[in-house]
């Protein structure tokens, strides 16, 4: 009788046990390297809050904004090796894994926002999601931030003022050559080490969103800001193909439909939330704006990069791009 209740005991017991673990719900990192407050920072929470509330018990999602978990150099590595399984690298910082994906990088290719959705939605676009599929890594969304703006302390009118300069830059050799080409020294930092390199001087000056450069306070260390709209920064949602391909069909159905809801939030807020940065870094900073004249003379200036990489890239994804353009 006793060996009967001490085998009921220790199979409750198991059963309990082994119940408790199928519910154990699975963690889900998402690393980036932003402010919560930036269009990033607000969508990665919002994936989080849908996923969540679709999947309720099943999954638990940690966002880690600020390069607190992994910063610039150490993400695509971390997906890898699964210390995490969504990041959403700037689309520059993909030079490593496949140079199509920096089209985006090339300098006025695109006229406006607009223009960077049209191009994301096409079937060249959405191909490109799939482009490091080899290397392990799957995209899963796009992401809105903004066109990007030049920044000094000094005015930045004419492309001859930035000469002798030295830009920071993201990891990426065609933004690299961007600034070799108007006669600057383009210095690869990580997000997290620029608004040091500002301050000490390091670095003398930096391209960046609007959002970023408030919510990173370089308008503390960066006296004219020039309105230039000479390129993008616009993010690619990765997770690690291996892991995304093996989840329970209803575990990515939802992470789905949250990675969507995301997706819309953030393209709902960036315009917005760079409109008020460029207000409130106008209230300390000089933002200098270009005549039409000005502007020109920066696009002839940085467009012999795009026969540089026209090669590595492909002429057809340029072309592409360029269809959404209008050109
Ligand atoms: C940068 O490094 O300047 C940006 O890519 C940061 C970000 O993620 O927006």
């Amino acid at each position: 009788m006793r060996k009967i209740v001490l085998a009921a005991a220790a199979a409750a017991t198991l059963g309990f046990v082994g119940s408790a673990a199928a519910q154990q719900p699975i963690i889900i990192k998402f690393s980036h390297v932003v402010a919560e407050v930036t269009p990033k920072g607000q969508a990665a929470l919002k994936f989080k809050e849908e996923a969540e509330k679709l999947l309720p018990g099943k999954v638990k999602v940690e966002v880690y904004p600020n390069s607190q978990l992994f910063g610039d150099g150490k993400e695509m590595e971390a997906l890898a090796l699964g210390d995490v399984q969504f990041i959403a690298p700037s689309l520059s910082k993909f030079d490593k894994f496949t140079k199509q994906i920096q089209v985006f990088d090339l300098p006025f290719l695109f006229d406006d926002m607009k223009a960077v959705d049209k191009f994301q939605s096409s079937p060249v676009g959405k191909k490109l999601l799939t482009s490091m599929e080899s290397k392990g890594y799957l995209g899963v969304a796009y992401w809105h931030n903004g066109l990007k703006q030049l920044s000094a302390n000094k005015p930045l009118i004419v492309p001859e003022d930035a000469k002798g300069l030295k830009f920071r830059v993201q990891a990426s050799d065609v933004l690299a050559a961007q600034f070799q080409q108007l006669g600057a020294n383009p210095q690869k930092l990580a997000f997290s080490e620029v608004y040091q390199a500002l301050q000490l001087g390091t670095v003398d000056g930096q391209e960046n969103t609007w959002s970023n450069a408030y919510s990173q306070k370089f308008h503390e260390v960066q006296k004219e800001f020039t309105e230039s709209n000479h390129g993008v920064i616009d993010y690619m949602v990765v997770t690690n193909a291996k892991w995304w391909n093996g989840l329970p069909a209803d575990i990515k159905a939802g992470l789905q439909k949250a990675m969507d809801a995301a997706t819309e939030k953030n393209n709902e807020v960036a315009e917005k939330l760079n409109a008020d940065a460029k207000a409130k870094i106008g209230t300390t900073s000089k933002i200098n704006q270009l005549t039409p004249e000005q502007r020109a003379k920066w696009k002839k200036a940085m467009e012999p990069v795009w026969a540089k990489f026209e090669g590595a890239i492909g002429k057809d994804v340029i072309d592409a791009a360029l269809k959404s353009s209008g050109s």
